[in-house]
């Protein structure tokens, strides 16, 4: 049997790209370094982007497709190219961006994205460049938070990639998964998809230069924690608690987390959280429905600065759901607890990068 080009791209058009639906020849993804050897043949396969979800899948089934099409006998090498330039390296990701700093907690419902949003105005409305990353994968609040439901990120062609252009809103630059998927759906991934989605919008987006990055991360302790920290070197992590002892557990385990030596993400301090319930008539009154100043005394056990105390008020959970962040007001009480915090949370990164080595992002291991 005698190979020849076009029985190799004739197989070859057997095969089509989901992304697309169009079959390979179509596509205009065979390159033309087609070399046949006797039995042997070896080509390109030329993909819009180097990180395409489908290129493993589609390099099987055109193997497959020669085999099956023309004999089982051929031996195919296919190589990959992209017409972008590659994302680059973790660690060299967000050159321009000063602090990456993750919001974690221990469980959900604390208000993690409630401090991670309120502290993104408070720090825009400070004077510095903030961008805000929802990289609560499978419960996004971002948009939301920010009134941006209906926000759909355009791309924009930059420096040889295609960059995913974040949304603008109250000067702080924002992305999250609830943009592109229905989270509904996100809760269907596995988990290696929730990870490549994330390095997406963490490395192929247009952040810009930034004086903050800021990661409402997910509750807990997860892979996409992991992916993160081997994605970027993270300046520090700010721990939201509420005082309950259930919280403070788990917020002990958040912490433990980062600071094993592994991986060695500095904790910048604790927030207090629901610290006290004030009610809108009684101004002065303080309930510590949820005990008293738990997490101050876990900030003093683990030697970690406590950066804020947020009362539980009603104004905070009603802004929060029309999607204006109260520190957008730094006249109301509130919204003065949250620009407090900023401060505190810009005075300890100062201080960290001062007093200790930047972050290494966490090798991966094979
Ligand atoms: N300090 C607070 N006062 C009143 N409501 C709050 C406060 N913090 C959070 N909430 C409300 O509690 C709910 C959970 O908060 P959220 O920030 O979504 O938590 P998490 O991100 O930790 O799951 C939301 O409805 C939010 O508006
Ligand atoms: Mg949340």
């Amino acid at each position: 049997m005698t190979l020849y080009p076009q029985l190799i791209i004739d197989a070859l058009s057997t095969v089509r790209y989901p992304g697309t639906g169009k079959n390979l020849a179509e596509a205009g993804m065979i390159a033309d370094n087609l070399r046949i050897d006797g039995m042997k043949v070896s080509f390109s396969l030329i993909f819009e982007k180097p990180t395409d979800p489908f290129m493993k899948s589609l390099l099987k089934a055109a193997e497959a497709a020669i085999h099956a099409q023309i004999s089982p006998e051929v031996e195919v090498t296919i190589t990959t190219e992209s017409r972008q330039a590659p994302r680059p390296e973790p660690g060299k990701l967000l050159p321009q961006v000063k602090n990456i700093i993750g919001i974690s907690s221990g469980k959900g419902g604390v208000g993690k994205s409630t401090v991670a949003a309120n502290l993104a105005v408070a720090l825009a409305k400070l004077g510095y460049r903030v961008g805000l990353l929802d990289a609560d994968i499978f419960g996004p609040s971002v948009p939301k938070m920010f009134q941006v439901e209906d926000a759909r990120p355009y791309s924009e062609h930059i420096d040889g990639r295609d960059l995913i252009v974040p949304i603008e809103r109250y000067g702080v630059k924002l992305l999250s998964i609830g943009f592109f998927v229905d989270p509904d759906q996100a809760t269907l991934w596995r988990g290696g998809m929730a990870g490549n989605a994330l390095k997406q919008l963490i490395g192929d987006a247009a952040w810009g230069e930034l004086d903050y990055f800021l990661i409402d991360l997910p509750p807990g302790t997860s892979d996409i924690h992991l992916t993160i920290v081997q994605t970027l070197a993270m300046t520090g992590v700010v721990v939201v608690s509420t005082p309950q002892a259930v919280a403070l557990a788990d917020a002990r385990k958040g912490i433990n987390m980062f600071t094993n030596d592994k991986v060695n993400v500095p904790i910048l301090g604790l927030v207090e959280n629901m610290a006290w319930f004030t009610p809108a008539e009684l101004p002065e009154n303080r309930y510590y429905i949820f005990g008293k100043e738990g997490a101050k005394q876990l900030a003093e056990e683990m030697h970690v600065p406590l950066l804020g105390q947020i009362p539980l008020v009603q104004s905070i959970c009603e802004s929060g759901d029309k999607g204006t962040p109260v520190a957008l007001n730094g006249d109301s009480d509130t919204g003065n607890a949250f620009l407090q915090f900023a401060a505190a949370v810009v005075r300890q990164v100062d201080r960290r990068n001062v007093e200790q080595a930047p972050t290494e992002v966490v090798r991966v291991q094979h």
